[in-house]
């Protein structure tokens, strides 16, 4: 079933009497790409999907967005469902979404699990990046700025192996208006650091993470999942930044595990 929250596309699956997760996703990308997690998981639990402010069918507004109103939208949601507690999950920027709910309203929720994400702001290499992004954007190259940043995404196997998938999300994120793609850009570039929260985190967490992410590679998410005291870390091979598209049995399996381990 889907609606509209405060102007977001808001997808529900699974019975609602069950424990919930809400499920954020990654950019450039929109709610579909937890598609094999909701088939899944929603058998169990009560699944809550959405497309962030200016991307998806989510209204794209003015395309003035920052961090802090990406987690005044969660909260939205959580609120307007009245969901209890739910089990929060984020991949890359819905992970950094996911990280700055937990600094600012850890106790609306049950369980923490971060796919492909990291708790560092942008560094001056990565904020001129974003800058050469939007500049690019603004010239005309819409189209291979998505096709160069969403092949940096995913893993080499899966691009040869399931190429018909891979185009598919490519052409979704294509869709995408330039307004929203710019204004989560900008929210990215000036979000805060999030790693001085993480041994406060009190919530079981989980932590996965595709061997060959690029863009929050192994190294950095097992230093995070070593700094949160209740953590478990996974780590998905042959899997580039898009674990729950590239190798959704083996997420589905690890969230599956830890929900149970954790009695959720
Ligand atoms: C994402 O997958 O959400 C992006 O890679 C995040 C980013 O660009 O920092």
């Amino acid at each position: 079933m889907k609606e509209m929250i405060n102007e977001l596309l808001v997808s529900l699956s699974g019975r609602n009497e069950s424990n919930a997760i809400v499920f954020v996703h990654g950019f450039p990308f929109d709610h579909k790409m937890w598609q094999a997690q909701v088939v899944e998981i929603s058998k169990d639990y009560f699944c809550v999907t959405y497309d962030i402010r200016g991307l998806g069918e989510s209204t794209v507004d003015d395309g003035q967005f920052t961090m802090e109103s990406f987690v005044d939208d969660l909260e939205k949601i959580i609120d307007e469902l009245k969901l209890n507690r739910p089990v929060l999950c984020g991949l890359s920027m819905g992970g950094y979404i996911s990280l700055r709910a937990i600094e600012r309203i850890q106790e609306k929720f049950s369980a923490l699990i971060l796919c492909d994400t990291k708790s560092s702001a942008d560094d001056n290499e990565g904020k001129l990046k974003r800058a050469a992004a939007i500049k690019l954007i603004n010239s005309g190259g819409f189209e291979s700025f998505i096709d160069a940043f969403v092949l940096n995404c995913f893993g080499e196997k899966f691009v040869k192996e399931k190429r018909n998938e891979y185009d598919a999300v490519v052409n979704r994120s294509m869709m995408n208006n330039s307004i929203g793609v710019k204004g989560c850009l900008l929210a990215m570039v000036s979000r805060t650091d999030t790693t001085n929260i993480l041994n406060k985190i009190k919530l079981p967490t989980l932590i996965i993470c595709g061997s060959e992410d690029k863009l929050s590679p192994p190294d950095v998410m097992k230093s995070m999942a070593e700094q949160i005291p209740n953590s478990e870390f996974v780590l998905v091979k042959n899997t580039g930044h898009m674990t729950p598209i590239e190798s959704p049995q083996v997420v589905n399996q690890a969230i599956k595990n830890f929900l149970t381990k954790n009695r959720i």
